[in-house]
């Protein structure tokens, strides 16, 4: 299964009763194991967590610190971009030169660099 059809599965069990925007994310590391995630909202609006965080959580759970792919998909006009703070995640466990796919549930994709999503990252080394 590919990470995008991966990504769609793990979508159908997205908890979003207040936003009704499904989201599902499966990322892949250089061990090839994958792990996926969904978006799990809260009446406690702020509360909510995004797939990407939810797919990073489950590689972390495991022993797992970089992955080397991710997809996002949604149902969506254009393929759905990770929102600022899950720009700032995926920096955080992203191997180098990792890629991300966003996708729509209708089949468009984009893929890029993960690192182009955020531009002059705050990273490790600006705590030295
Ligand atoms: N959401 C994600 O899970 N990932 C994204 O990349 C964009 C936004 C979720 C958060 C919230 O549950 C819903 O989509 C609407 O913002």
């Amino acid at each position: 299964m590919s990470l995008v059809d991966e990504a769609a599965r793990v979508r159908e069990n997205a908890y979003a009763p207040y936003s009704q925007f499904k989201v599902g994310a499966a990322l892949t590391t250089a061990t090839g194991a994958v792990f996926a995630g969904c978006n799990v909202e809260n009446v406690a609006y702020p509360e909510g967590t995004c797939a990407e965080a939810g797919a990073i959580a489950a590689m972390v759970a495991s022993g797992e610190t970089a992955f080397t792919e991710i997809a996002v998909i949604a149902d969506s006009p254009d393929p759905v971009p990770p929102c600022g703070g899950c720009r700032q995640k995926l920096a955080e466990f992203a191997a180098e030169g990792a890629r991300i796919t966003m996708a729509t549930t209708d089949g468009a994709t984009t893929e890029m660099a993960v690192a182009d999503l955020l531009p002059g990252a705050f990273g490790k080394g600006h705590m030295e």
